[in-house]
């Protein structure tokens, strides 16, 4: 079983975010595919069983590479039913369109028919982090790989 992480980066945050999530869906036994959205392709999400996004916020969204991404999908829509989605992202703030920018790619992924997890620990609705993410970051992005990668399989056994 394995999960596409696809995520955009400019300055290399959301990027350290993407490994980090990756890291804890290696922790819970399943493989990760990690892709950046320039090399990303949609294709790939009929060969796995969960995809998270992550990306910088812009004006309190994704950016429009992962925008495009998603639009791009549309090719595969009814099929990605009950794949498992999360989200996370890089902003220069806090309460600066975060949660915003979280809450549109769980919207979207929801659109695909996608079962979206969230968490009564710290960062309810996916991973946050302001500017470089510092090591609770990183705890954060590794505890939601884990908490997907096992919701995988437990949907999949
Ligand atoms: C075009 C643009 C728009 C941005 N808009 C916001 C914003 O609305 N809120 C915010 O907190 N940060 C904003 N930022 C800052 C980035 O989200 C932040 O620097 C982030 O950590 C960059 O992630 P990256 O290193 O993965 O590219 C913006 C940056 C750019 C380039």
């Amino acid at each position: 079983m394995k999960i596409l992480v696809v995520y955009d980066s400019r300055t290399g945050n959301t990027e350290k975010m993407a490994h980090a999530v990756a890291g804890g869906v290696r922790r819970a036994g399943l493989e990760p595919v990690v892709r950046k959205v320039d090399e990303a392709n949609v294709d790939e999400l009929l060969q796995v069983q969960g995809l998270i996004l992550g990306s910088p916020v812009y004006y309190g969204l994704p950016s429009a590479k992962i925008k495009a991404f998603i639009d791009e999908s549309v090719k595969l829509h009814g099929k990605l039913e009950g794949l498992v989605g999360g989200a996370f992202c890089s902003a220069g703030g806090t309460h600066t369109g975060s949660e915003t920018t979280i809450m549109a790619l769980l919207e979207a992924l929801m659109v695909h028919g996608m079962v979206v997890q969230g968490t009564s620990a710290k960062n309810h609705y996916g991973a946050a982090s302001v500017g470089a993410p510092d090591d609770d970051d990183v705890e954060v992005c590794n505890r939601m790989g884990e908490r997907i990668a096992k919701l995988v399989k437990k949907l999949n056994s």
